[in-house]
């Protein structure tokens, strides 16, 4: 009976194709690190959130192991009927005590932990209020509340104000921003956020994946990286990215916060936890952060030598002090030519286009890790340096 889903399937995927716009696997033959294993060979990978390194790192290996024996492969359950481990436990509350607040509740994910957390919140007679840039599982998320959807462009902080004003009479009042923005490495003007949340007794929650473990003196986010400790009443991440790369998410607030979400959030109630080697590997992950800041001092050095060599280039890089370094191409089909080229090379980096970015705006997103050494940075400079004149550009 599929036969027509099928036909309209295939010719949409057809057009992909001959547009230059099929995305490939890129299959990793090793685990992830600063250099990969792809196509039976050795590839500098550019193209990861392991911001610290820690994806391969033996101790949060050891540490989803020990967790693994400890505990088994998982609850079988969803939280509430048998499906809280003391791991869970140990794992939100250190968690609560590196962000330095009073609780966390993880998620298998954090596009889970915003799901569970914006409709949750927000309801009928509430608004939310969303940088128009923001991460499609926040734009999904809000699809999900019957609130009034509140979209503001990027970073426009006027707009911002205008529709908390024209809204100021909605029982609840959501500001929710990434920290760090995923496609453009730019960070969201936190204290102007928070000083109109203030103003219009809105709660103001951001989005710290692409800065926990990277941005802040401890590697607490943007958060910490603009002082607004108190400021921020909410903080969604992932365990995906800088602390450890495998999978799961948090909400970190007040405990009435939490509380609250593990009453009523729908991912909380219906959906298993998180596996114990993930648990494992990531509170693994967390004391290596808390003690070793070297590595977030050299990834920061990293982002600087790397950013100042593409530039020389002639390269349009969208300026920034992320570890996410977004080299402009304009077209998709030239991108993913980029892409190759680099590949070729012996550099991965990822090129992203139309639906994920606007069209015409399609880039390669270079990403910068603490375990990159100057001379992969080197090399990867050169890299482009050659496909850049192979493409005439
Ligand atoms: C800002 C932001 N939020 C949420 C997510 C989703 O994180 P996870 O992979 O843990 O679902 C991502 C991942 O790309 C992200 O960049």
């Amino acid at each position: 009976m599929d036969e027509l889903l099928v036909a309209q399937i295939n010719d949409e995927l057809k057009t992909l194709k001959t547009e230059g716009r099929y995305r490939l696997a890129n299959e990793l033959q090793s685990p992830q690190g600063p250099e990969v294993r792809m196509d039976g060979g050795g590839r500098i990978m550019l193209s990861s959130n392991n911001y610290l390194g820690l994806a391969d790192d033996p101790r949060v290996i050891d540490g989803a192991k020990k967790a693994l024996d400890e505990f088994g492969n998982g609850t079988a359950s969803v939280r509430f009927i048998c499906g809280t481990m003391s791991l869970h436990q140990k794992l939100e509350k250190k968690i609560a005590e590196f962000l330095n607040v009073e609780a966390a509740v993880t998620f298998i994910s954090c596009w889970d932990a915003n799901v569970g957390l914006i409709p949750t919140l927000a309801g009928q007679d509430d608004a939310v209020f969303s940088d128009a840039l923001n991460h499609a599982s926040i734009i999904d998320a809000i699809r999900l509340t019957k609130a009034k959807r509140c979209v503001y462009p990027h970073r426009d902080t006027v707009k911002l104000e205008q529709l908390l004003k024209e809204n100021n009479g909605a029982r609840r009042k959501l500001i929710i921003t990434d920290g760090v923005f995923s496609m453009e490495g730019d960070l969201a003007p936190l204290p102007e956020l928070a000083r109109l949340a203030d103003k219009y007794q809105a709660v103001l929650a951001v989005d710290e994946s692409h800065a926990t473990g990277v941005l802040g003196e401890h590697g607490r986010g943007t958060t910490e990286h603009f002082g607004l400790q108190g400021q921020v009443d909410i903080q969604t991440s992932t365990l995906g990215k800088a602390l450890g790369g495998s999978c799961g998410g948090y909400v970190a607030a007040k405990k009435t916060i939490v509380d609250y979400l593990i009453q009523y959030s729908r991912p909380h109630l219906f959906s298993n936890a998180l596996p114990p080697a993930v648990c494992g590997g990531a509170i693994a992950a967390i004391e290596i952060l808390q003690t070793e800041p070297q590595r977030l001092k050299r990834l920061h050095e990293n982002v600087s030598y790397f950013r100042e060599q593409l530039s020389k280039l002639g390269l349009k890089v969208l300026p920034g002090e992320t570890p996410i370094v977004p080299v402009m191409i304009g077209e998709t089909a030239t991108a993913i030519t980029f892409q190759k080229g680099l590949l070729n090379k012996g550099v991965f980096v990822c090129g992203f286009g139309y639906p994920v970015v606007p069209k015409g705006e399609a880039r390669l997103r270079c990403q910068i890790c603490a375990t990159h050494t100057k001379e992969h940075l080197d090399r990867a400079g050169a890299a482009f340096k050659e496909v850049k004149k192979d493409l005439g550009l």
